[in-house]
């Protein structure tokens, strides 16, 4: 079953990010995991994965806007309704709005009749309510390390659930 974590990073925090929580896709027995660029997207695997992530940095604790546009213009094209979806952000400070990216992605998942998942509260620790958001400055890997058991945990849930829904 294929996967996909389809991001938008402009210096390289969330990239990383996806790349972790596609890893921990991959943890769940019969699961094909990929991790693209909103602007290197393979549209036939995207297409055929029953499950999107998406994640972007917090700009204005917002949405970043090349991410705004890709959700407006590029993410309708992939057959998204019915299939599970789920997001993640990184952001540089706590309180720094990665939550409300989070929301607005899954908002916009909602619109396009998607069935969005996070695993909430019921899977115990690492507790993870609406995706994850890993805090750092650009650029600093050591601060985003301190994130990946959780990226990869988040990962594996949304993998088990795809497959125990489609597999
Ligand atoms: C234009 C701009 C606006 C930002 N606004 C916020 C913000 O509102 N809150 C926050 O916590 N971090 C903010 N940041 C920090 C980034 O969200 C953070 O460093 C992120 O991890 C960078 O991701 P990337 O390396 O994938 O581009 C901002 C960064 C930029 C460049």
């Amino acid at each position: 079953m294929k996967l996909s974590v389809i991001y938008h990073s402009a210096s390289g925090n969330t990239a990383r990010m996806a790349q972790v929580i596609a890893e921990g896709m991959k943890l769940v027995p019969g699961v094909e995991a990929r991790a693209f660029s909103i602007d290197a997207v393979d549209p036939d695997f995207a297409r055929e994965s029953r499950c999107i992530v998406a994640g972007c940095p917090t700009y204005v604790a917002d949405t970043s806007a090349a991410m705004h546009q890709w959700l407006e213009k590029e993410m309708g094209k992939l057959d998204l309704p019915g299939k599970l979806g789920g997001a993640f952000a990184t952001a540089q400070y706590i309180h720094g709005g990665g939550e409300l990216v989070i929301q607005a992605l899954l908002d916009h998942m909602l619109t396009m009749g998607m069935v969005v998942y996070s695993g909430g509260g019921s899977k115990g620790r690492p507790v993870i309510h609406l995706g994850p958001v890993a805090i750092a400055e650009a650029g600093d890997v050591e601060a985003l390390m301190e994130f990946d058991d959780t990226f990869r945990i988040y990962g594996q849930r949304m993998a088990e659930k795809a497959v125990a829904l489609f597999g």
